[in-house]
């Protein structure tokens, strides 16, 4: 894929804001750059959104090995990045800064460290891990704090997403108290699943003082190094990705062993849910499906939908509701239940026009892929699963379905019933986190669900979800106007961005207290 043209050289000024504040948005991952799930979305589209309301914001990120900064046509700064190892005074990383733009207005620094991304993957590859990911992504954090430094106007935010910015705030707050006064550090938890934690025995890769071993600030109960833990201590804010999410992380069951920190820290937690970049997922400008559509335009998604299943050796059949999953196959997404909950479903079918079509794309732990292979083999006219990870089959496969499946045992907040309901592909939903945040049962409000949701994560309330939302699909005088409520839905940035504006400039304020 050409990425160059995702770069542009236009600035906007369109929008001013009261107070233009200065956030350098650190994140592992931002689409179309880099991206294995939601957080790459995220951090382009949040920042695009901020610069939208006139702010300055800056995202720093890794030059990973498949990214070409020439034929990016990103521009070489002329002064290197100096990154300390040790500690302040030992030895440093000189480190290259290419620097583009993305959208209109948002810099994009990418940080050019050979011996750290100058590879194939992102954290791993062929499912396992890089073994120096402790090493890796403490000279990013470290990185995004020396960026920060050296950014000619004062950074009011240094905002720092998931593990692997998990030490950037830990850095920010031992090293540079008194040059940080006037810079907020704010942590968002995109999926608590992950916190960045390596064997106890790599803690010099932080290069940071013994006494965070010993006072246990980076060390979990059973002796783990954990990043994420770090940030969430020393951040000045947290925030998550729904405001379900943030009550459930404060629970014992969901808190994955961070919950009493989280419980501790109650008062600076917020839930913001994430938005959607409508500019890029959505059916009228979407430029990766054959026929673009909208509410006035919906037979265009039938054409979608017939070419999903003629392209991939389904029967054409306009009348079977086709369900879409696109998802990263772990133990979180569900799908070890949801092989079984179809397979009982499909198995005691007779009539071919009965039941549903199965679409699954998704990349993951291989005994997943197994269970998923063994299933489209066993049902070759009903289930098709595409191994691997495909953004243009993904917006395809929102597109080309009537329902999109969405069986997370958590999930933080969710994009894909997001982006799928502005398709008026009616999500079929797990309650938890941001899922029950963003969907409605039709059951419970006729008038205004948008969806179906079930409450256990069982195979029987599944497979009822799945049977309602298929009985409904053949209704289509009820079915049509559920699409339409989903359509209509607004999940773009705006009321979103608008939160953490209001957070930063708190946060700004508390700071100015402080002087
Ligand atoms: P998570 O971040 O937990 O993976 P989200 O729903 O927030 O879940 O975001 C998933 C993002 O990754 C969406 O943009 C979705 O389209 C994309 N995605 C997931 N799996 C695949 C895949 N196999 N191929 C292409 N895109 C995928
Ligand atoms: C994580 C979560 C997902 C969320 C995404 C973006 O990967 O699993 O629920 O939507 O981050 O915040």
């Amino acid at each position: 894929m050409d990425l160059s043209r995702y770069i542009t050289t236009k600035d906007s000024s369109d929008f001013v804001a009261e107070e233009r504040l200065t956030v350098v948005f650190a994140s592992s991952e931002v689409a179309p750059f880099s991206k294995t799930g939601g957080l790459g979305d995220v951090a382009a589209s949040l920042p695009m959104a901020l610069a939208q309301r006139g702010h300055n914001v800056v995202i720093f990120t890794p030059l990973y090995g498949h990214l070409d900064p020439h034929k990016l046509r990103l521009s070489k700064r002329l002064h290197s990045l100096e990154v300390p190892r040790k500690s302040k005074a030992q030895s440093k990383v000189e480190a290259t800064l290419w620097e583009g733009r993305l959208g209109q207005g948002v810099r994009i620094f990418f940080v050019d460290a050979e011996e750290y991304f100058g590879r194939e993957g992102l954290y791993g590859q062929d499912g396992a891990a890089f073994e120096d990911n402790a090493e890796r992504f403490a000279f990013f954090s470290r990185a995004a704090v020396e960026f920060a430094r050296s950014y000619p106007l004062n950074v009011d935010v240094l905002h720092c997403n998931d593990w692997h910015t998990g030490l950037a705030p830990v850095y920010a707050r031992h090293y540079y108290e008194e040059e940080f006064a006037n810079t907020s550090v704010l942590m968002t938890i995109h999926n608590l699943a992950f916190q960045g934690t390596f064997e106890g025995d790599q803690f010099d890769a932080t290069g940071l003082p013994k006494k965070f071993a010993d006072e246990g600030e980076l060390l979990d109960d059973s002796g783990k190094l954990n990043y994420l833990k770090g940030g969430l201590l020393h951040a000045d804010r947290i925030t998550t990705v729904s405001p379900g999410y943030a009550k459930e992380i404060q629970t014992e069951e969901k808190g994955m062993g961070l919950h009493a920190l989280l419980q501790a820290r109650s008062e600076e937690l917020t839930g913001i849910l994430n938005g959607a970049d409508y500019n890029v997922w959505s059916p009228d400008v979407d430029r990766h499906i054959s026929v673009q559509y909208d509410v006035e335009t919906l037979n265009g998604k039938r054409q979608n939908k017939a070419e999903l299943q003629h392209k991939n050796g389904l029967p054409v059949r306009p009348t079977l509701p086709l369900i879409g999953v696109i998802s990263r196959l772990t133990e979180q997404k569900g799908i070890d239940v949801m092989v079984p909950t179809i397979r009982s479903l499909l198995s005691g079918l007779e009539d071919e026009r009965d039941g549903f079509q199965l679409f699954v794309l998704g990349e993951g732990e291989s005994w997943l892929h197994e269970d998923l292979e063994a299933l489209a083999k066993e049902f070759p006219k009903r289930v098709v699963f595409k191994a691997g990870y495909d953004e243009a089959m993904a917006h395809r496969v929102q597109a080309g379905s009537d329902i999109l499946l969405v069986p997370s045992r958590f999930e933080p907040c969710g994009l894909t019933q997001i982006y799928s309901m502005r398709y008026g592909t009616v999500p079929v939903v797990h309650s938890t986190g941001g899922l029950a945040d963003t969907v409605s049962d039709l059951r419970d409000d006729p008038d205004h669900g948008t969806g179906f949701v079930f409450k256990e994560l069982t195979e029987d309330a599944m497979a009822g979800a799945i049977e309602r939302a298929s009985a409904a699909y053949r209704n289509y005088r009820k079915w049509r106007p559920l699409m339409v409520r989903a359509m209509e839905l607004d999940f773009s940035w705006g009321e979103s961005a608008h939160q953490y504006e209001s957070l930063y400039v708190s946060l700004a304020e508390l700071q100015k207290a402080a002087e």
